[in-house]
């Protein structure tokens, strides 16, 4: 039988990707920085082409950069309420939107896809925007995946049906993860990095979920 392909876009330190290629896929990673190991193909995505990716993938994910998004830096934020109507940040505001469109063209054109995942901190405003409406999303906090810091992140996608993630925290406090970075004890890529028993997780489920029907139709409700 064909092994199984997964794709992983903004793949940074290819955690995702490393997942699948653990329970035997082969994988496919993209990601624009020349410095960073293990990438198959290193261009912008607003360069890419749906036809520069393998076309038979059966799971994409993807985690776009989230700085221009994200509230952490405050009065500076590009989507922070105060700044909304200040045309000072309306090309920051462009700019974040980019990779996101860029990257759910990938995604729409692949043909045989069964799944997909795009992931983004929930501390920002891609929850808000018109762009990720109507995908079904969840939000995880990282804690529950061995992560020390609780840092809750947003998934939508087409999740494979057998996926239950743990959505809720159990712990009374966490080690303050902007501290962490601001000391230098971890790097920005390793606070973006997604928790390896996550990933394990998803990509177990993808592999269990094959086959499998992951919408149900309304009318079967009514
Ligand atoms: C949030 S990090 C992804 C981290 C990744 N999930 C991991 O586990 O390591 C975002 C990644 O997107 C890459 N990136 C940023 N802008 C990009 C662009 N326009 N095209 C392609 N990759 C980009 C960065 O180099 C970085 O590795």
């Amino acid at each position: 039988m064909a092994r199984k392909l997964m794709v992983e876009l903004f793949a940074g330190t290819h955690a995702m990707a490393d997942a699948f290629a653990r329970l035997g896929w082969d994988t496919f990673t993209v990601d624009n920085d020349p410095d960073l190991e293990g990438i198959d193909l290193c261009v912008d995505i607003c360069d890419l082409m749906p036809s520069d990716l393998p076309q038979n993938a059966s799971y994409i994910h993807a985690s776009p950069p989230c700085e221009l998004w994200s509230y952490a830096s405050g009065a500076k934020a590009p989507f922070a309420a105060r700044n909304l109507n200040d045309s000072a940040y309306t090309e920051k505001r462009q700019q974040a939107a980019l990779p996101i469109k860029a990257a759910l063209r990938i995604i729409l054109a692949q043909n045989e896809l069964d799944h997909w995942t795009l992931e983004n901190p929930a501390h920002g405003a891609l929850q808000e925007s018109r762009l990720m409406a109507g995908y079904p999303h969840v939000t995880i906090p990282y804690c529950q995946y061995g992560s020390p810091y609780q840092k809750r992140s947003i998934f939508w996608g087409k999740f494979p049906i057998l996926w239950l993630p743990r959505t809720v925290c159990h712990h009374m406090g966490h080690p303050n993860m902007k501290e962490s970075f601001h000391s230098r004890e971890l790097t920005a890529l390793e606070r973006a990095a997604i928790p390896r028993e996550l990933c394990d997780e998803i990509a177990q489920c993808a592999e269990d979920s094959a086959g499998r029907t992951s919408w149900t139709p309304l009318e079967r409700w009514s």
